[in-house]
């Protein structure tokens, strides 16, 4: 058997260190061990109270878990604060109960190594709630599936069955555990938990009848009365009320503020289908709870000879009922006692003192028994079925010890006296397991130290145990004596076995002082954890735990099922005595030990901060008093010392090997020198530390404290320095990656441009050479020498042309064609022009269109023949120059339907005189007419227009000639438009006489009519003027224009 912190190496140790290290300046230390005057108490209370204050209600001496009581809800058992311990390593979080339960559960899944936890402090410490919180734990964060499932509730649920039958109010603690607990939890080769075993330990039966002041009965009556259904209590013949029943009144206290009677009822009852209780087993188990209370009221009465008779019937027929058993027998064995002597069976009545013993004693044992067979129908259904798995190992276990604590009232008795026993040997287990065996660790590492004395409380749990000459022992023998063994006879052999003993005493072995304090019925034993006076009233019989015979019996052939299970047959005819109270205690404490000592413990120490259950109060003397007996301080002085911390070379040196540039960054030789140059430049003193076998022991806290300093500096600039190399590292591959990605890109570009370069040069140079054949080729027929070229040629004359088309019929430009293409260009040519006069033609109005035509004439007639014809070409030809509202009606009635087809405004010179007259020219449908004003003056049909007469000058006369047979006609007609060209153009085209228009050089003839004629000469001049001249011709001089 190996102690934790010895198998789990420095480790653990180092750990503590190292988060204790970072936690020093917060509040207090979070272990003891690295307090600097650990062996002052007042240190150790001071910071017990620093942590308390700040709710921080865990602290741990090295791998020992000390817990304070806060008295409230800290809120620090949530799932996440689970998850936060789970799988973490013990020392990286602050202390906890869950850190503690993680660290035995992964030594026992990583080792397989069963496990046990102990939790000790006296009641009211919190050691229940520590176990109930380590088992959510496990329930919460161990792997699981549906058979997990239902083992987890009953693991859980087994606690409220259990705490109602077996915990109750008491002065110290409103939930007091009254029996001690042992529970393993079994977990498969996954780690989940699949079975459980608990183990009861004596049970304070005598609470069953009597209290002490402000004290309870067991929750479960309570309960059952405060939430019982009005149909369960008629069934059970109860009422609400406990005032009825004398055993839960006589501690005067049957309600209590903190405890809700009702509700813990429903839980209860909920627990029991969980852990698999059938209705027939519920109504059996709360028959019997009732059967204590009506058992409480029976009631006796003093008949003439004094012997005790039952008064109250009632309860009788009630207790017949509930424990199926016959009333009348029932009643007989309440007052009758039976006693087997030489094989003859004697009843002798008994007197009313005996039938209420009697009567408790049954109470005692119905519900003692009952408690006994409720812990194995519990066991039963937490059994692990490892039929399921075969092939596997059985699970590995983990223990968990709820034991009652060390118990001091005003009046102590046998209960008080197993309990502290109960102490004393769970102290000696801690000592053999936490002191020994550190001291054993310094032994196997060579180190040389000096023993730290502690108080080995062996010598007390022999004077309790030792066979023979022990407490027991000599209670048993007064038990069995024939004779008239008294408690009082029991002391006085008490006193005169052990009268020597230091931690023994009695009224009559103390001294004058002392003796005050000490009744004649009473001894005192000095304790590890302090002194506690007992009363001997009451041990013998409690230690005998006697049961008259015929009420055995009765209970034998009782029919509830429960009570007939407890109760058996055999122990009528056995003939051998049964073991005292006390030796079973003891046997069954011995068997415990055994147990204990085959897992590997972890501690929980508890301790209560006062005691009056209040939050936020810290009793100094109360605690003191705790650190003492759990016997904390010495704990801690072992721990401390030799010396404060101890890790294993490799280790040490891997953390603070940077703080010597000998061993930084590694260190070649074996660690054990490695760390011999470490300390050495680190200036430790020779009385600071000792090297072990494997180890380094350091003796003080500030020793490591310091290094720990140096080694945060140093990590400061190393981490610079390691910042900046890195830095440095990264970015200069990234700046390499990046370099070389851009020549690589930069290579490949280049090679492509080169390659393309290349080919387009070779495409080049064919080309070119191509050319060149080709065009030395040129004029030879299609071959393959010149087809490229002339190809060549082809295209870019035909794109050219495509480029510079003409852009209209008069732009004359042409591309040059090569030769070969001159045909090809004088068609396309033609085709293009062709193409732009058509366009051009299509896009000709009519009007235009006449409009042309008549410019056409005009320019057949006059080109290059009259001087002012080139004036006119720019100038359009306009329909008419008069309008028809120009035109005295009265000639257009004359006209009637001919049509005038141009009108415009004229001078004619009268053909004597040449005078000069405004007239109208009509053009109509086949006649000219000149009119004036309001009359057509002339009608020359265009058949009788022989021709027209006009010079080659600028002036704008003309002659028109009229057949001169024509009698109407008055000769030749001499007029002068502005508008000459367009004039005769339009008389022309009119009377079809295109062909008839004349242009004269010099002068014109004319006929005045009857042969005469009329000459008008023309010449050139600087200014027009017509006039007649003396020859009698008309002159006509026309101005000579620039364009000639
Ligand atoms: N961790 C805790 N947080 C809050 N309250 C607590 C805690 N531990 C204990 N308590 C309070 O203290 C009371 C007593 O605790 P508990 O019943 O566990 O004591 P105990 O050590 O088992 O005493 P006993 O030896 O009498 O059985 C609880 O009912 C609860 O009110
Ligand atoms: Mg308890």
């Amino acid at each position: 058997m190996k102690f934790r912190a010895a198998a789990a190496g420095s480790d653990g140790i180092r750990l503590t260190m190292e988060s204790a290290l970072t936690a020093r300046d917060r509040v207090g230390v979070q272990d003891f061990v690295l307090l600097e005057n650990f062996t002052s108490e007042a240190t150790f209370i001071e910071n017990l109270r620093k942590r308390f204050k700040e709710n921080l209600i865990y602290t741990y001496i090295g791998s020992v878990l000390v817990s304070v009581n806060p008295y409230k809800d800290l809120e620090i058992y949530s799932k996440q604060h689970m998850e936060r311990y789970r799988g973490v390593s013990f020392y990286e979080v602050s202390p906890h109960l869950y850190a503690i339960a993680d660290n035995s559960y992964r030594s026992l899944r990583i080792e397989r190594k069963d496990q046990c936890i102990l939790i000790s402090g006296e009641s009211g410490a919190g050691k229940t709630e520590a176990t109930k919180k380590i088992l959510q734990y496990y329930a919460v964060t161990c792997p699981a599936s549906d058979q997990v499932e239902t083992v987890k509730d009953r693991l859980l649920q087994s606690n409220p069955v259990l705490e109602a039958f077996g915990n109750a109010k008491t002065l110290r603690n409103d939930n007091s555990s009254r029996f001690g607990k042992y529970m393993d939890v079994q977990f498969d080769y996954k780690g989940a938990p699949v079975g459980g075993h608990i183990l009861n330990y004596l049970l304070e039966k005598s609470r069953v009848v009597h209290q002490n002041h402000g004290e309870r009965n067991f929750h479960i009556f309570y309960q059952l009365l405060e939430g019982g259904e009005d149909d369960l209590l008629r069934r059970l013949g109860l009422e609400k009320n406990p005032q009825q029943y004398h055993y839960l009144v006589k501690g005067q206290c049957a309600r209590v503020s903190s405890i809700s009677d009702k509700n813990d009822w429903k839980v209860v009852r909920r627990a029991l289908s969980v852990i698999n209780f059938n209705d027939n087993e519920v109504e059996d188990l709360l028959s019997i709870v009732a059967s204590v209370l009506h058992l409480g009221n029976v009631q006796f009465a003093a008949d003439e000879q004094g012997n005790a008779q039952v008064t109250t019937e009632n309860q009788i027929k009630y207790l017949a009922r509930l424990l199926g058993v016959e009333g009348s027998v029932l009643r007989e064995a309440l007052i009758h006692k039976t006693i087997i002597a030489k094989g003859e069976e004697l009843v002798s009545p008994l007197n009313l003192e005996q039938a209420a013993y009697a009567r408790d004693a049954l109470a005692k044992a119905i519900y003692g028994r009952t408690f006994s067979w409720l812990v194995n129908k519990i066991n039963k259904s937490l059994a692990y079925k490892e039929a399921e798995c075969p092939g596997w190992r059985s699970a590995t276990v983990l223990g968990l010890l709820d034991i009652y604590g060390f118990e001091v009232f005003q009046h102590n008795s046998f209960e008080q006296f197993c309990i502290n026993y109960c102490n004393e040997k769970l102290q000696q287990l801690f000592i053999e397991l936490t002191l020994k065996s550190e001291q054993e660790e310094y032994e196997s590492e060579g180190i040389a130290w000096e023993p730290v004395q502690y108080f080995n409380n062996k010598i007390i749990c022999d004077l309790v145990e030792e066979k023979f000459k022990g407490i027991i022992s000599i209670l048993d023998e007064e038990c069995l004596r024939p004779g008239d063994a008294t408690d009082m006879t029991f002391l006085e052999k008490l006193e005169e076995t052990v009268k020597n003993h230091p931690h023994f005493l009695t009224h009559k072995l103390a001294d004058q002082k002392t003796r005050k304090s000490l009744g004649r019925e009473e001894f005192r034993l000095l304790h590890y954890a302090g002194e506690v006076t007992y009363s001997v009233t009451g041990f013998l019989d409690k230690n005998n735990d006697l049961l008259f015979r015929n009420l055995k019996e009765t209970m034998c052939n009782s029919e509830n099922t429960i009570i007939n299970h407890c109760f058996e047959r055999t122990e009528l005819t056995d003939k051998k005595r049964p073991e005292t109270a006390a030796t079973q205690f003891k046997n069954s404490l011995s068997k415990l030990m055994e147990i204990l000592m085959s897992k590997e413990p972890s501690y929980i120490r508890c301790i209560k901060p006062n005691d009056a259950k209040q939050a936020g109060r810290f009793d100094e003397v109360l605690i003191r008093h705790q650190v003492k007996y759990l016997g904390l301080m010495e704990n801690l002085r072992v721990r401390r010392a030799g010396f404060a911390y101890r890790r294993k070379y490799e280790i040490f040196l891997q953390r603070y090997k940077s703080l010597c540039s000998e061993t930084w960054p590694t260190w070649e030789g074996r660690p054990h020198d490695g760390v011999a140059v470490l300390v050495k430049h680190l200036g430790y003193k020779q009385e600071e530390y000792k090297m072990g076998r494997t180890k380094i022991f350091i003796r003080f806290p500030k020793t490591l404290f310091a290094t720990e300093d140096a080694l945060e500096i140093r990590k400061q600039s190393l981490a610079t320095k390691i910042q900046a190399t890195w830095r440095g590292f990264y970015w200069r591959q990234k700046f390499l990656h990046m370099k070389h990605s851009a020549i690589t890109i930069q290579s490949w570009w280049r090679g492509t441009q080169g390659r393309r370069k290349a080919s387009k040069k070779k495409w080049a140079v064919e080309t070119i050479r191509r050319f060149i054949k080709g065009f030395i080729y040129r004029n030879y027929p299609r071959c393959s020498e010149n087809e490229y070229f002339l190809d060549y040629i082809r295209y870019s004359f035909l794109m050219n042309l495509k480029r510079n088309l003409p852009k209209n019929v008069l732009d004359k430009s042409w591309p040059t064609p090569p030769p070969s293409l001159y045909e090809v260009s004088q068609l396309l040519r033609q085709l293009c022009m062709q193409n732009m006069v058509w366009s051009y033609c299509k896009r000709i109005s009519p009007e235009w269109k006449q409009q042309l035509d008549q410019k056409v004439v005009a320019s057949e007639m006059f080109k290059g023949k009259k001087d002012n014809y080139p004036q006119s070409v720019p100038r359009l030809f306009i329909n008419t120059r008069l309008g028809t509202e120009e035109i005295n009606p009265k000639v257009l009635q004359v006209l009637g339907n001919e049509t005038i087809k141009y009108a415009v405004p004229v001078v004619k010179y009268d053909r004597k005189g040449y005078k000069a007259r405004v007239r109208q020219l009509l053009l109509a449908q086949n006649a000219i007419f000149i009119v004036e004003e309001a009359k057509i003056k002339q009608r020359i049909d265009y058949a009788n227009l022989t021709g027209i007469s006009v010079s080659s000058l600028s002036d704008s006369l003309f002659v028109l000639h009229v057949r001169f047979e024509d009698n109407k006609q008055k000769g030749d007609v001499v007029l002068q438009s502005d508008h000459v060209i367009e004039t005769l153009t339009k008389t022309a085209m009119s009377a079809d006489k295109i062909n008839n228009v004349n242009i004269s050089q010099g002068s014109i003839k004319f006929t005045i009519g009857q042969g005469k004629e009329g000459i008008i000469d023309f010449t050139s001049g600087s200014e027009l003027l017509i006039a007649k001249a003396k020859n009698g011709h008309l002159a006509v001089v026309a101005p000579r224009l620039n364009s000639r």
